[in-house]
This record gives structure tokens, sequence and C-alpha cells, in this order.
């Protein structure tokens, strides 16, 4: 018989009320032992859920980095207020491994004399760590990898009390890739996902929640599986450097990403390089406004400690945090562009919108200006907004002319729009 679906809705309920009140029948069998039966399952606290923000080695340090610079981090994102802007883990890049005992067991360099205890020290600090390795049996610097010894390498970390893995490829494509499965490139890339899957399992078993960042340069789309495996970050292109042609290529290479990234899994479109290199203020405040449109992961990458104003101030603009940090999760996508002036756009919680007009020209455009389409973002009539590196008030209007110089950005917040 069919039932229309308000009454099988109705047939259900009442079948239902009819069942919790009747008294239930005299047991037959014994009851389960009632700790079996009520111990909930343990899962460990969901990790995050928005984008990582905290600081790491590689981008300034490079294979330099000490077991003291990264005191000396962790110190400064204290000192320097960014800890209290949201900057949380301090992450160890490559060149801190020495060689494996006989038990397999991995040792710390002489530059890390004790990890246990340097990651205490990051601890007493309100803060996280994070550590560095490889599923090959070389790490991108030359150390050692964790190819063969997962298990052993997450209860080793968890032991320590690490936080975060960033899981970097490199030697795994020669060594084993290349090695096990010459010819057939969908085998190679089978081979690359069981590795990193290999690690996620690894890392849940030590029952620690730690971080996990799949580095791998966005081979065979990781957005579309390292997700399901387990993976909090995954980088979408090969490295960053301090150089604005490569900031501008990487940001140009997250479009059409923006549907993957979400609480708990991320596009990671590498470490920021704010502060590092020749790069100019503007360009500085275009990165981290674009990584924060992105919700990128921002991990800061200078010398902290040799910070100057200007850039400590671009770090901690906490305006341009919060929309990054955004609870909704959502990337920004390139709406339209003129020229080399692009406007990309994201939703925040709250019907709030997000506006970044980004001259990505060499020249100022006084004399090509650009004009502002509101109607191409859905929005009708004047909007009053924030200029998030002013602070101050700034009002949208249609066809506005927008003058910015190379390689400057407008950021702008509109608590909702009309
Ligand atoms: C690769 C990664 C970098 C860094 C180095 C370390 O190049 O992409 O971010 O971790 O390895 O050797």
């Amino acid at each position: 018989m069919r039932i229309s679906t308000p009454l099988c809705l109705a047939v259900l309920a009442a079948a239902a009320l009819t069942a919790l009140s009747q008294t239930p029948p005299a047991q037959k069998t014994p009851a389960a032992p009632k700790a079996a039966a009520s111990k909930p399952k343990w899962t460990a606290p969901k990790v995050a859920q928005a984008p990582p923000m905290g600081w790491n080695s590689w981008n300034f340090f490079a294979e330099r980095v000490t077991d003291k610079d990264i005191r000396a981090a962790a110190d400064q994102l204290v000192s320097t207020g960014m800890k209290d802007a949201g900057y949380i883990y301090v992450n160890i890049d490559d060149t801190w491994e020495a060689e494996r005992d006989s038990t397999g067991r991995l040792h710390t360099n002489s530059k890390f004399p004790d990890m246990k205890a340097l990651a205490d020290y990051v601890h007493s600090k309100g803060l996280k760590i994070g550590i560095y390795s490889g599923p090959g049996p070389k790490t991108c610097g030359g150390y050692a990898g964790s190819l063969g010894h997962e298990a052993q390498d997450a209860q080793m970390y968890a032991s320590w009390g690490i936080d975060y893995l960033k899981y970097d490829l490199c030697s795994f494509i020669p060594e084993v890739m290349e090695k096990q499965e010459p010819n057939d490139k969908a085998a190679q890339m089978r081979l690359m996902v069981a590795a990193y899957d290999k690690m996620s399992k690894a890392l849940k078993a030590t029952g620690r929640p730690i971080v996990f960042s799949l580095c791998q340069y966005g081979w065979d789309s990781p957005w579309e599986w390292a997700p399901a495996l387990g993976g909090n970050l995954w980088r979408t292109t090969d490295d960053i450097n301090p150089t604005w042609d490569r900031i501008y290529a990487i940001l140009s290479q997250q479009e059409g990403l923006e549907k993957y990234a979400g609480p708990g899994h991320w596009n990671d479109p590498d470490m920021l390089e704010v502060g590092n290199g020749k790069l100019t203020l503007a360009e500085n405040r275009s990165h981290f406004s674009m990584w924060a449109m992105l919700a990128a992961p921002l991990l800061a990458g200078n010398d902290l400690p040799n910070m100057n104003p200007e850039i400590k101030a671009i770090l901690t603009n906490k305006d341009v945090i919060a929309i990054d940090q955004d609870k909704m999760g959502r990337q920004a996508s390139r709406v339209y562009s003129d020229g080399e002036v692009e406007v990309w756009a994201r939703h925040l919680e709250g019907g709030a919108m997000a506006i970044a007009v980004l001259n990505a020209g060499s020249d100022r455009y006084s004399t090509h200006p650009f004009h502002l389409s509101l109607i191409k973002f859905g929005l009708h009539g004047p909007q009053e907004g924030k200029d998030l590196w002013t602070g101050k008030p700034i009002a949208l209007t249609e066809n506005m002319p927008i003058e910015l110089a190379s390689h400057d950005i407008l950021l702008v917040r509109i608590a909702a729009p009309k």
C-alpha cells in the first residue's frame, strides 16, 4: 500500500509514541554489563576547525634552525602580541633529524638536544608545537624520513607532546613511486595516497590530537582525497618564496579550489613570507590580505626577534585575521578582474562579506582608473563597510573609481550587504 508522505509520518510518529508509552517487556536475557554498554567511545578533539595559525622555521631559517631559535620564536609570539592575535603553533620544519638506532628509534641531531624539553617549553608559554617529516626514506633536506617507521615516529611525536605534523613527499617520489611503478602514473599516485593514509592512521592511533598537514605540492588534486584520510590541510602548489611574482602565481592557482575548504580541512597555498626578502609594504599587506581571503593557514615565517613595527602591524591586524578565521570557513573566489585589477570576495558569518580589490599590475592606475562594480557581487546601492587597513569606515558605491599603488590592496568588510 502506498501511503502519502504526511500520513506516513503521522503513522510513524504514532507508532513511536506508542512504543515509548508501553511498559517494556520483562527481560529474558541478562542485561549487558553497564560499563561496556554506556562507555562512550573516546574521540580526539577536533583540530583545525579554523585555519591553523602560528609560525614555521623554514622560510627564514631553513636548515640553520636550532632549539634556541624555536624558543626565541615562542618567546616572541608571546611578547609581540602575536599569540593573543591567534598565532599558536610553533612549527619546526626540516633538519632536526639525526639517525635511527638499532631499535629504529629516530634521534634528534645536535641542534635539538632534547625535543621533549623543547616541547615542554613551548607548551609552558601556552603555545603548541609542530614537527616535520615525510613518507620517503629521506626528507627534502636529505635527513631521515619516516618510511617503514610511521607508527614508531608517530608514537615518539606523541610522547614528546607534538601537536602538528607537516609530512613532505620529496624522496618518496624517486625512491618509492618511480622505483615501484616506473611506468604507471596512476599507480604512483595510489602509492602516494596510501603513504599519507598510513601516517594519518599512525597519528590517530596515538590518541593525541595532532594536526596533519600534507605537503605534496598539490599533485593529483589532494583537495579531493586528503580530507577523507584525515588531512587537515594540503599544499596546493610548489614552494613559495619572498617575491611578488611567486606570491601572485600561487594566488592565481587557488581559483576554483574554494569549494574544498572548510572547518577541519583547508587548502594550503604555503606559509607566509610577510617580512621576508625585499617585499614592499604594499606587497606584504596584499600577501597577508589575500591569504586571509583564501582562508589559508597563517603560518608566519619571518625573523620574529628582528621584526619591524610595520610588519608586526600587518601580522597582527585583528580585522584581517578575523576574515581568515571566520567560522564559516568559506574561501574567497575571484569575482572578476579588469586589466590587472582583481576583485575577490568571500561570505562571512552573519551575512557579512569581505571584498578585496588588488592591483596585481606594476603600474599605478591613475592613467587607467579602475571602477568597482558592486552589481557583479549582487549588491545594489551604496554599501557601508570598514577599510581593514586604515581601520576607517568606507562607503562603496556602484562604479566608484579606486586607485591603488602597484601590488597594493583595498580590503573591506561589509557588515551585512544591503
Ligand atoms: C619542501 C617544502 C618546504 C620545506 C622544505 C624542507 O621544499 O615544500 O616547505 O618544508 O621542503 O626541506
